[in-house]
């Protein structure tokens, strides 16, 4: 069906969330998209985030296809095959072993108030404590970042029943992105996402990123005598603009929550899986070690999957009852999952990710317009200064460029990982030739 026609069928019978370009794509492999016409694009966007072994990665197609052959759903009062591996590898991961080091075969017990501040090797941050077993990471597996986010609010608050004698505020940051169902709406730092579904639920107060003063105060006084029970941060904002967390503010976050016993809750849900380079996670540049860490995006190549993982006491708070899911851990997920997580290692994706992270950034430097790069690996902000960003989108998409843009300033790059410096130069000759003519 030709665009036209879809575009026709979508405008009568699709809800209108989504202002969508004028292109329907129909296949892909690596970096690159198709679309009906058969017209080649470099993706620099990779389904926001989430691509990140390649389109139509061999790998990956394999195991679903196999997987899709023999089973694909049973519900999650049964076992199936490879849920427990993928769990087990994530945990490694979490830790910043190599994937399937065995990972979660040594238990600490610890709740945050023993957490340390740097039991995850970090040759970045060498405040390191003594902790050099791996923790016991425990995960629970649903089908999308929110709801991964919405198992961590659960987490939270029943953490603080439990433990902090009722605290149920979660702190987040102004700018934050979290989801959209209506509990990480109310976690998301931004108004204008909120404000015509109230009443959003309460429960959720914004500090600004990088001030450990306001988080502080937040801590201490918690809000109107309410007392805090997590803190909620993406260590860079993707959906906000690409704002990093300084090194201060994160380490300060750890250690203003391990004393005051409350849990940190870390979004990885598009900075994971070596999106950022050299370690799987975004927060183990910084040397810290969460309680709580939620997943998705990348680690299913595209497939649908969510993840939560707690340690400590917080990874033992859910009981049989407390939080579910139909298609959770469904077998054609964990499969994708586990191929993804076995390419990832197998083609050494960190270490990739940074070089031509690095490379990009250095290359974005020879455009003109630019004010501000930011970011970290294969998630990029470039801060235009002048308000060109959407046009720039709709003028590379006819270039054969697929961008994205937050705002009027500002462009994202979040290619699937397999990108090379060759793709990055295609990138910047194609951008210089729209910037030029603007
Ligand atoms: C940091 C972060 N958290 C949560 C989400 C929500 O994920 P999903 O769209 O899969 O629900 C996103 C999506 O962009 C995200 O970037």
């Amino acid at each position: 069906m030709s665009l036209r026609q879809q575009q026709e069928l979508e405008t009568d019978y699709l809800m209108r969330s989504y202002q969508r370009k004028p292109v329907e794509f129909v296949r892909g492999k690596g970096i690159l998209l198709y679309d009906d016409t058969g017209a080649e694009y470099l993706d620099f966007l990779a389904g926001i985030g989430a691509v990140s072994v390649g389109h139509a990665n061999p790998r990956v197609t394999r195991a679903i296809q196999e997987q899709a052959a023999k089973l694909l759903h049973v519900g999650n009062y049964y076992y199936v095959e490879g849920r427990g591996e993928l769990a087990k590898k994530i945990s490694a991961l979490l830790n910043n072993g190599a994937v399937g080091d065995g990972g979660g075969t040594v238990g600490d017990g610890g709740g945050p108030e023993q957490s340390g501040t740097s039991r995850t090797p970090s040759p970045t941050v060498g405040t390191g404590d003594s902790g050099s077993l791996p923790f016991f990471w425990k995960t629970f597996f649903a089908n999308s970042g929110a709801e991964a986010v919405e198992g961590a609010i659960k987490i939270a608050r029943k953490y603080g029943m439990r433990y902090l004698e009722g605290a149920d505020m979660v702190v987040s940051a102004r700018r934050s992105f979290h989801g959209r169902t209506l509990a990480t709406l109310a976690a998301t730092g931004q108004d204008s996402k909120r404000d015509s579904f109230k009443p959003i639920p309460e429960g959720f107060v914004h500090v600004e990123l990088n001030d450990i003063q306001a988080l502080r105060a937040m801590l201490n006084q918690g809000f109107g005598g309410r007392p805090v029970c997590a803190v909620l941060l993406e260590c860079i904002q993707g959906e906000g603009g690409v704002y990093p967390c300084t090194e201060e503010y994160l380490l300060a976050a750890r250690q203003l929550t391990e004393e005051a016993g409350i849990l940190l809750m870390i979004d990885e849900i598009q900075t994971g899986f070596y999106r950022t380079g050299t370690y799987p996670f975004a927060f183990q540049h910084y040397g810290i070690t969460p309680d709580v860490v939620t997943l998705a995006k990348g680690l299913g190549a595209g497939v649908p999957i969510g993840a939560v993982a707690a340690r400590g006491k917080a990874a033992d708070i859910f009981e049989p009852g407390d939080h579910g899911s139909t298609f959770g851990g469904s077998p054609l997920a964990i499969v994708a999952a586990n191929a993804t997580l076995d390419e990832l290692e197998a083609t050494e994706a960190g270490q990739h990710v940074a070089e031509v992270g690095s490379y990009l950034q250095e290359r974005l430097k020879d455009l003109p317009f630019v004010a501000e790069i930011r970011g970290r690996g294969l998630m990029v902000g470039l801060e235009l200064n002048e308000a060109i960003a959407e046009s720039i989108v709709t003028k590379g998409l006819k270039a054969g460029l697929v961008l994205n843009n937050i705002g009027p300033h500002i462009l994202r790059f979040l290619p699937p990982l397999v990108c090379t410096k060759k793709d990055v130069d295609v990138l910047i000759k194609r951008l210089q030739t729209i910037m030029e003519r603007l």
